[in-house]
């Protein structure tokens, strides 16, 4: 079972794909990057400097010189769903993209001490960030199912929401994401599909782990 591996996992907003990437990494000891971090980080960094989402030059400016290492990417503000609709404002420009394609390609081919695999998870990650990877995992659910997921999770960080804003927000991010002209959200041919509207988040990484397994084995 020690062979090298690069994983990518991509999907809709609030779909479980980083509750996947998460168990996955801790399963096999492997290590995760949550590329949707790095669209929330920019965008939270052009909020506190006052930026507007639409001054592009301003935002490559700070962004190019940007040393994320500085970044701390626990800061609950990232979860929000104002910094979760400008990342996906943000996200649709070309040279932020290739910004950030920079650190995520450098995350996933740097030594990771023993560590025998990565796994990046985000939208774009098998069809463009890594389009050789070893398993692609396309992970989503029902708008309903993903938008009740979210709602939980906001009310558990002690943010107050309305069910029906969050299912509107993932419906118009699910949508910018997926039209956008660069990178869109696509499902990769090569890509295993996983629906979890109706599984729970250990029975998506069961069946996800076995896919990890058959692919170790050979
Ligand atoms: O996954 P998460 O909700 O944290 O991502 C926030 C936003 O960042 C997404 O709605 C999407 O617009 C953008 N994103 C992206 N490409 C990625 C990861 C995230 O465009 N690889």
């Amino acid at each position: 079972m020690k062979k090298n591996i690069t994983i990518a996992i991509d999907g809709t907003a609030a779909s479980g794909k980083g509750t996947l990437a998460k168990k996955l990494a801790k399963e096999f000891n492997y290590a995760h990057l949550d590329t949707g971090k790095l669209y929330r980080a920019s965008a939270l960094i052009i909020k506190e400097k006052d930026i507007n989402y639409q001054n592009l030059k301003e935002i490559i400016k700070i962004i190019k010189d940007y040393n994320f290492t500085d970044f701390d990417f626990n800061n609950d503000k990232l979860k929000s769903d104002k910094i979760g609709r400008l990342a996906s404002l943000i996200s649709g420009y070309k040279e932020l993209r290739e910004i950030l394609l920079l650190s995520q390609r450098k995350f996933a081919n740097k030594r990771h001490s023993k560590r025998l695999g990565v796994i990046l998870d985000g939208r774009d990650i098998g069809s463009v960030v890594l389009p050789e990877a070893n398993i692609k995992f396309f992970v989503t659910a029902s708008l309903r199912v993903r938008a009740e997921r979210r709602w939980k999770e906001l009310i558990s960080l002690g943010q107050s929401t309305i069910k029906r804003h969050v299912e509107k927000d993932l419906r118009d991010r699910d949508e910018r994401d997926s039209k956008r002209k660069h990178s869109p959200l696509i499902i990769s041919p090569d890509a295993v599909l996983i629906d979890t509207t109706n599984l729970n988040a250990d029975e998506v990484f069961l069946l996800a782990k076995n896919n990890v397994e058959e692919y170790l084995r050979y």
